[in-house]
């Protein structure tokens, strides 16, 4: 059913926003029918309360209370060794018998790459040139063939990547995955508010909406019916990644049986920072509970405190890798009650001048944006682990369009690990040049997940030239 104008209208004046309304009279029917979907979707009392609080948000934390959180190695030794390969297999068997989904969050605008097109598409294959989904995509193929079981894949979008992702998949066939095992779910949005309170209009007949951050995810699997579907299929674990990370594999029989063992919630993996004021999330513990403090909530006092040893306190960052349990997230957005706190960021929005009604673009922060952050639910769980993973085989993102986090270093680093694979399947590669990878070589994941299994299926290769370029398919 179509929105109501007048209803519409006196819901925006209650709450003072009736000016999004002030072009009205001059709006076609097309343009009246897209501003009543855009205020349809506005929580407007949500607004009220979260625009009445500061300018920006920062949590506080008094560093008393912060202490470091427990995580499982990478590298187990003792009675963990046991552990990890008692959970591998668990891992293995939850895989086989199609308890596991993948989930990545690609709802994200991109705008510190500057790339015009979702995310996803952007090529990083250092050879092939393939797209981050393509890699995702083929890495699902691979473990399903693996393990001979379904492995369905939910993309999160939002209103900006929706439409070109799906064509996106449609022109590429799904990258030979079963369409049907594909699943596609919008997020939900907010909107930004000028420092006065006001909701911004971005044309005269559509608001200033953005995505409500991947904390957004949890609410947009319950509502857009991906917690039935898990359901339906039998699924325990939710694999959850970004869609930045060509490194990923969502897929992992150790996290994902280490997580079954535990019965584990919410599970993360934390990676060895590179200094302590690392631009990634920290793990810690506050008062008690395991939680992630995002890199600019942390003070520097804290981020750069050290253990007796001589160790960082907080050494593990946050790659935004997850396992979650479907039933933790089924609780956690039963009957609409899910309590994640609101972020606030003081951000340039362009927008429509109400006198003039023409477009502005701000050259300073002008508006406040509001989202929620996925890993605030790990305090919400009883249940929570960490298991550290080794940086280079598992994170590279790509978020700069130069320097650190390019799609420079991504492909360096998706280099780097598959000559180290084939090293370790004793094929002889080139020692590095001046601290950079001395060929390129690309391994697919239909041909090999891991050094494990490029060893069972090693490329009959003795030697890899300096200077090479090498696509292994
Ligand atoms: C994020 C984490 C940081 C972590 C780092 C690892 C936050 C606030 N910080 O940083 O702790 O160390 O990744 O790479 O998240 N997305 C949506 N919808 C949204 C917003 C984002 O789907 O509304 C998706 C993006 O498409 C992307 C991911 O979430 O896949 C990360 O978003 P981004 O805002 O780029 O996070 P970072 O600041 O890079």
């Amino acid at each position: 059913m179509p929105a109501d104008p007048t209803t519409m209208r006196a819901r925006a004046a209650e709450f003072d926003q009736e000016h999004l309304f002030a072009f009205w009279n001059e709006l076609d029917e097309g343009q009246r029918s897209a501003l009543l979907a855009d205020v349809e979707r506005i929580d407007f009392g949500l607004v009220q309360k979260l625009s009445a609080t500061g300018v920006t948000e920062q949590a506080t934390y008094d560093p008393k209370q912060i202490e470091a959180p427990e995580v499982l190695p990478a590298d187990p030794t003792g009675a963990l060794v046991e552990r990890y390969a008692t959970a591998r297999e668990r891992g293995v068997a939850m895989l086989r018998a199609s308890k596991v989904a993948a989930m990545v969050v690609a709802g994200g605008q991109g705008t510190r790459l500057g790339y015009d097109a979702p995310k996803g598409s952007f090529p990083i294959g250092p050879v092939s040139n393939k797209s981050l989904f393509q890699l995702f995509a083929e890495n699902i193929r691979a473990s399903q063939q693996r393990y001979g079981c379904r492995l369905p894949w939910y993309i999160m979008t939002s209103e900006a990547t929706d439409a070109d992702t799906r064509t996106y998949f449609e022109e590429n066939k799904y990258f030979g995955l079963e369409p049907g095992e594909v699943t596609f779910f919008q997020q939900g949005v907010m909107p930004a508010v000028d420092d006065a309170g006001r909701i911004l209009l971005a044309e005269r007949h559509r608001v200033a909406l953005s995505p409500n951050g991947h904390g957004g995810s949890l609410t947009a699997l319950a509502e857009r019916g991906v917690l039935d579907d898990l359901a339906m299929r039998g699924v325990e674990a939710l694999s959850y990644f970004q869609v930045d990370n060509p490194l990923i594999a969502p897929a992992d029989p150790l996290f994902i049986g280490l997580h079954a063992l535990e019965q584990s919630q919410m599970s993360s993996i934390a990676v060895v920072k590179v200094d302590d004021l690392e631009k990634v999330g920290n793990f810690a513990k506050v008062g008690g509970k395991l939680q992630v403090i995002e890199y600019s909530d942390l003070p520097e006092e804290l981020a750069r405190a050290k253990n007796p040893d001589g160790t960082r306190m907080l050494n593990g960052g946050s790659v935004a890798i997850h396992m979650l349990a479907p039933q933790f997230v089924r609780a956690l957005t039963g009957g609409g009650a899910l309590q994640l706190p609101w972020h606030i960021a003081h951000k340039k929005v362009a927008h429509i001048d109400l006198s003039t009604g023409k477009a502005v673009q701000p050259d300073k922060p002008n508006a406040r944006k509001f989202e929620m952050f996925i890993f605030d639910a790990i305090p919400l769980a009883e249940r929570t682990l960490v298991l550290e993973q080794h940086r280079r085989d598992c994170f590279s993102p790509v978020k700069n369009a130069t320097g650190v986090d390019s799609p420079e270093t991504a492909r360096r680093d998706l280099v780097r690990r598959a000559l180290r694979w084939l090293a370790e399947s004793g094929v002889k590669v080139p020692p590095e040049q001046d601290g950079e990878p001395a060929a390129t070589v690309e391994i697919s994941p239909l041909r090999a997940l891991d050094a494990e299994q490029l060893r069972a299926n090693a490329p009959k290769l003795d030697a890899v030239q300096p200077g090479a370029r090498l696509m292994i398919e």
